[in-house]
């Protein structure tokens, strides 16, 4: 039966997101209808409100989420209700140009629900990152259920489903970052606190954070950056270069998405070492650089995609080191807060004062 269900949606450019209601279908052949009880605020759900993603409005917000599948459709074989899965936006299609030569973290043609969710009226919703998850209930290719251990609280797992696994794989995926590295993170918000967390993962031996905010300064020492600068007191290059015995970082991860922080990345990696943009830019942004110097400075510019992440692989086994100990999700949770909270929570996460809102459903 198609389910009512109140979710948070934005329903025209830069306006505030709003409780409507919603249609959630039965899940067809390949889908799965799953219980939300966790999901994070994510700094992409302000992008999509503000039109920096794509301007098919309305969008049914949120995608870092956790909950109970409750049905499935035809077809489904991997997860059964019950089950306590992660979504992800990461459903490899197996048969697309990439998957074919076996790098299926950049699957070209990943796979949502087929079904369509919408408002009360009919209007189709766009939902973000193929989910949409702030609501008690939504529909989803299977493929985008992830099932993992079910002890793990779902506020905290719910978020190795964007941003925090984005920040890991950008680290260790993308980056390549490995035992003895040194790692520069400039932007220390979700995504950035995750590549700090990542690279301390993967043992490198200096974890620089870069903010402008010294509350994120502190978390990120408590997520294991050995050296901390706030950029708006002084010139993050030049500590960088300090702190690395005047050379620049092996990897600098780029975790904001503007030009001035992309050139300081650039600027602050060592000769042959790598900067990863993870950052999501907006599509009137322009850099420019000194042509020589992309030359000269050799090693790699590289974008990351979600962290170059395979949800199969990766979530089950980051949930298992989260229960063992080994990765702090619960840090990640700064509050919890109910489903109509979630405009108050983009405020708060502009303000500087949470790394991660996360709206909880009983
Ligand atoms: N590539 C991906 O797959 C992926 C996945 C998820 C999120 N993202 C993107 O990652 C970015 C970060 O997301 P988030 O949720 O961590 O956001 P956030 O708002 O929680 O964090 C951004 C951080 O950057 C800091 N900052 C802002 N301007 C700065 C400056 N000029 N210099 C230094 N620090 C500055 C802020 O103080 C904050 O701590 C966003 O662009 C988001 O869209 C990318
Ligand atoms: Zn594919
Ligand atoms: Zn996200």
């Amino acid at each position: 039966m198609v389910a009512e269900v109140q979710g948070i949606v934005s329903l025209e450019k830069g306006a505030p997101v709003s409780l409507e209601t919603m249609l959630v279908p039965d899940p067809g052949p390949g889908e799965a209808r799953v219980a939300v009880k966790a999901c994070g605020v994510c700094h992409t759900d302000l992008h999509y409100r503000e039109g920096g993603i794509t301007d098919d409005y309305p969008f049914f917000l949120g995608h870092e989420a956790a909950g109970i599948v409750e049905s499935v459709g035809p077809d489904v074989t991997k997860i059964a209700p019950g089950d306590f899965v992660i979504l992800n936006w990461r459903a490899i299609c197996g048969d697309c140009r990439a998957c074919d030569r076996g790098r299926p973290w950049y699957c070209f043609a990943t796979h949502n629900a087929t079904q369509k969710m919408s408002l009360a009226d009919g209007t189709e919703l766009s939902p973000a990152l193929g989910i949409g998850a702030f609501a008690e209930l939504t529909l989803v290719a299977a493929g985008q259920a992830t099932k993992v251990d079910s002890r793990a609280r779902p506020e905290a797992a719910g978020l190795l489903g964007c941003g925090v696994m984005a920040g890991i794989g950008a680290a260790i995926n993308t980056g390549g970052v490995g035992r003895g590295d040194s790692v520069a993170v400039i932007g220390c918000g979700g995504v950035g606190s995750g590549s700090i967390v990542g690279s301390a993962l993967a043992g490198a031996g200096t974890i620089i954070a870069v903010d402008i905010d010294d509350r994120k300064l502190e978390w990120a020492e408590g997520f294991g950056a050995t050296h901390t600068i706030n950029s708006r007191n002084e010139d993050p290059v030049e500590r960088i270069r300090e702190i690395t015995g005047g050379n620049g970082a092996d990897v600098v991860v780029e975790a904001i998405g503007l030009p001035e922080t992309y050139e300081q990345a650039f600027y602050a990696r060592d000769l042959a070492g790598v900067v990863v943009l993870v950052g999501v830019p907006t599509p009137d942004m322009k850099i420019e650089l000194p042509f020589i110097e992309v030359f000269g400075r050799g090693g790699a510019l590289k974008s990351s995609w979600y962290g170059d992440c395979l949800p199969e692989r990766d979530f089950p086994m980051l949930i298992d080191l989260y229960l063992q100990g080994r990765l702090d999700l619960d840090g990640f949770v700064s509050e919890t807060i109910g489903v109509g909270e979630v405009e108050d929570a983009f405020h708060r996460m502009e303000r500087g004062e949470v790394l991660r809102s996360v709206v909880v459903f009983d």
